[in-house]
């Protein structure tokens, strides 16, 4: 599985270097086209911006502005380091002081959601339920869609493959945030409810019924920026 992740990313590489798409970019004006600024991230996660097919690249379309902004701007300094996004960190696109991230960041934001993101087995989707109530909805959202202004992103319309390894991640993802309970929940989380936990969230645009029309308790947004 990792295996195969390198192999895709090398297969992207060489897609980006051989394509003429960087070069899109680096002759874009000083008031930047957002539309533009995307070109050179086309060939991963592709036009509408909804990924991969096979889930490894993630859905950006419709993400919260506020998180996309954080991410590239981790991205531009190296707190956030990606074999294939070390490639896009460097390229002008996002290196490049004067590029503004915020247009780009916008212009994803407003992009309509992947509606079928890929999806894991369907099993035990009743204790990914249950997780995600008790753990994640308090800042997620019950409908997974973070919080606009902050930077809880939104899980809703992110693939399983995807959402899988972040959440194998996520102890670390979390660990600035409070409370330090739930960063050690998921550290000692078991694999299984992981992979529930995951397909669940993958399934959440299509399965508000099993919500159950619950309450967000919003509250810890408020010390999240
Ligand atoms: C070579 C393929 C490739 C290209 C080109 C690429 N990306 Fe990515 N991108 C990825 C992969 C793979 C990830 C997942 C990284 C990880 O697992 O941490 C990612 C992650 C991201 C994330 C984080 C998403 C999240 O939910 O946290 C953002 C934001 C992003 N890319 C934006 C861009 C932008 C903007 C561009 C163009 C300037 C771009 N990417 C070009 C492969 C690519
Ligand atoms: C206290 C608020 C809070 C809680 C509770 C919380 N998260 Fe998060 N989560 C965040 C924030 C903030 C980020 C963004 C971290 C960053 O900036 O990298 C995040 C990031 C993530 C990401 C990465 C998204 C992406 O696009 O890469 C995933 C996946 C995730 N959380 C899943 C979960 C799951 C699953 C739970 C429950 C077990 C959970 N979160 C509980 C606040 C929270």
């Amino acid at each position: 599985m990792a295996h195969d992740y390198m192999g895709l990313h090398t297969r992207l590489l060489f897609a980006v270097l051989a394509s003429g798409v960087l070069r899109v970019a680096q002759a874009a004006q000083p008031t930047p086209d957002p539309s533009r600024l995307y070109a050179p991230c086309v060939v991963c996660h592709q036009l509408n911006a909804w990924g991969t097919s096979d889930g490894n690249i993630p859905n950006l379309a419709g993400q919260q502005k506020h998180y996309l902004e954080k991410q590239l701007a981790r991205f531009r300094s190296g707190a956030r380091v990606d074999t294939a996004m070390q490639v896009v960190a460097i390229h002008p696109t996002i290196s490049n002081q004067s590029t503004d991230l915020v247009a780009l960041a916008t212009y994803l934001s407003r992009l309509d959601t992947n509606p079928h993101p890929l999806a894991g087995s369907g099993e035990h989707l009743q204790a990914g339920l249950e997780t995600y109530t008790h753990i994640c909805a308090a800042c997620h959202g019950a409908d997974g869609r973070g919080g606009e202004g902050s930077s809880v992103p939104r899980l809703t319309g992110q693939h399983y493959p995807y959402l899988r390894r972040q959440i194998e991640a996520a102890a670390e993802l979390h660990k600035e945030l409070s409370p330090p309970e739930m960063t050690s929940a998921l550290r000692g989380m078991p694999a299984p409810a992981k992979d529930a936990l995951a397909d669940y969230i993958s399934r959440l645009g299509t399965s508000e019924a099993l919500l159950g029309g619950s309450s967000t308790d919003r509250e810890s947004l408020r010390y999240i920026r």
